[in-house]
């Protein structure tokens, strides 16, 4: 394939924040995963140092937090100051101890250097909940929650900019799910009162990519919102241990990502809010967790027991689900942000730490699974203005997805320019075949190039305690050479000064 690209021609800035991440107190993400003060890798907060580091070194730079559905049923109040009161939470069916909670959010985010991005409840919580919790964190000393954080010892406001009104609440899995009807008037509601003690902060709400939901949602509160949160996973849940084929997965990088954004795009345009409210993809992955028994409230015969809805959740866990196919997928999920970067300001991937996260804890370390490495090489090289390019020449994969049949370019490309050199994100999808990618950057001299490429043997290759099979190979700087053969099923980034 052949691509050209010329500086004068920019799609537009592209926000780091479509890098971040999301944590939800979901089985280990958070105890025994961020958090295990009995680690042997725990700094003095009892945060496992082995895992900031990691996160640092992907430049994470938000982090949303308490969740995803565990959010609708949170009470932040329980989970500050001396005295915790351990909340049974009634979306995962778990008591949470409420060891960690806002001040340590806060204090992980700054260790890590990235910024925290909460997400309210608006399930069984109420829009005064939610101002007060802004109160905790965002004023100065004025009001018992602001004096509340003082004496729980933080002088200084945490000043938590990004906050999201609720989580998914328009599905009916979720604890507080409302109609369209309901939802515009309770977002425009806490808006107002979150805004009131902090104009400053930035708010989002939960969106999806339906019309009518989206134009109540944004006609009775859009004045009050810089974001809309919408969320997808892309592969069948099975049984929590089969995976899915990685020519599907190839197949899910065209369209099915893109589809969510040009719906949430062309609700904002047609309401001429896309030069306001942006998008923030804040969960995301291709595998959705795998939780049975959990999503609805049912009525059993016998009471359901840890090993119904419990055990299973550790499935989630299994290193060897995670493999090149998930890397793929995940760049070129960060190719369609850049993109649509005039329009995507926030993605955050789901989870961090954990269940099908960019990182796998155990008692003697961690594991990088492939996605993180995906990470590794966009927050690091990738640059800050993003370039329209025109493709040629162009191979495709073929194949059925959803009963359909499906062509796509075999090579997912993106050019971005910053800092006088450029980086492109090549990933080349066929499982089979290498394709040559051709650069051209019209008008702009340049010299040398040098070439990330994460890969692995094959499609199925993964990394776990025992094995690192999937990893990044960087070439020396060597003089620019136009035509750049991609490996089959890998991930590249190609700096070109
Ligand atoms: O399965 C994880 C859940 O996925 C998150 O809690 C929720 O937001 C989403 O539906």
């Amino acid at each position: 394939m052949k691509v050209t690209s010329n500086v004068k021609s920019i799609v537009g800035k592209a926000d780091k924040k479509i890098y971040g991440h999301f944590l939800e107190h979901f089985h280990t993400q958070i105890y025994g995963g961020v958090f295990d003060p009995d680690s042997k890798f725990a700094d003095g907060d009892g945060f496992r140092s082995d895992v900031i580091e990691a996160l640092k070194a992907i430049k994470v730079p938000v982090i949303r937090w308490p969740g995803g559905c565990f959010a609708s049923a949170y009470h932040w109040k329980y989970g500050v100051g001396r005295d915790r009161v351990p909340e049974y939470n009634k979306a995962w069916r778990v008591e949470e101890p409420n060891t960690f909670g806002t001040d340590e959010f806060v204090k992980l985010c700054r260790k890590i250097g990235c910024e925290p991005y909460i997400c309210t409840n608006a399930g069984t919580g109420t829009p005064e909940e939610m101002s007060d919790w802004v109160e905790y964190c965002n004023l100065k000393a004025e009001g018992p929650w602001a004096k509340n954080r003082i004496a729980n010892g933080s002088k200084d406001p945490f000043n938590v900019k990004y906050w999201s009104i609720g989580n998914e609440n328009y599905g009916p899995w979720e604890i507080g799910a409302w109609n369209s009807d309901q939802w515009g008037p309770l977002v425009r509601e806490a808006a107002k009162m979150m805004l009131k003690v902090d104009s400053t902060v930035e708010l989002s709400a939960a969106a999806l990519s339906d019309p009518s939901w989206n134009y109540r949602l944004l006609r009775d509160a859009g004045q009050y919102l810089k974001w809309i949160s919408i969320h997808g996973y892309w592969a069948e849940n099975f049984d929590g241990v089969k995976t899915l084929g990685y020519d599907k997965v190839a197949l899910l990088t065209g369209s099915c990502i893109s589809d969510p954004i040009d719906k949430a795009r062309a609700i904002l345009t047609t309401l001429g809010l896309e030069k306001r409210i942006k998008i923030a993809f804040d969960e995301w992955n291709l595998r959705f967790w795998y939780h049975p028994l959990i999503l609805d409230a049912i009525k059993t015969e016998k009471p359901l027991t840890e090993d119904d809805y419990l055990a299973p959740r550790k499935l989630n866990d299994r290193n060897q689900i995670y493999t090149m196919s998930d890397a793929v997928f995940a760049a070129c999920f960060l190719n369609t942000c850049l993109k649509n970067c005039d329009v995507v300001g926030m993605a955050c991937f789901s989870p961090a730490v954990n269940t099908r996260g960019a990182i796998f804890t155990y008692g003697d370390g961690i594991v990088l699974r492939p996605t993180y490495y995906v990470f590794r090489l966009f927050s690091n090289y990738m640059k800050g203005t993003v370039l329209n390019s025109w493709k040629w020449e162009s191979d495709t994969i073929e194949g059925e997805l959803h009963g359909r049949q499906v062509s796509l370019d075999a090579v997912d490309a993106v050019v971005t320019y910053g800092d006088g050199g450029f980086a492109v994100s090549a990933v080349n999808r066929d499982e089979n075949r290498c394709h040559i990618l051709e650069l051209d950057m019209t008008d702009t001299p340049v010299k040398e190039m040098r070439v990330h490429t994460l890969n692995g043997k094959d499609v199925c290759s993964y990394n776990d305690v025992d094995r690192t099979e999937v990893c990044v190979k960087t070439t020396e700087w060597k003089h620019f050479e136009p035509a750049v053969r991609l490996e089959p099923h890998s991930v590249n980034v190609i700096e070109i000064r």
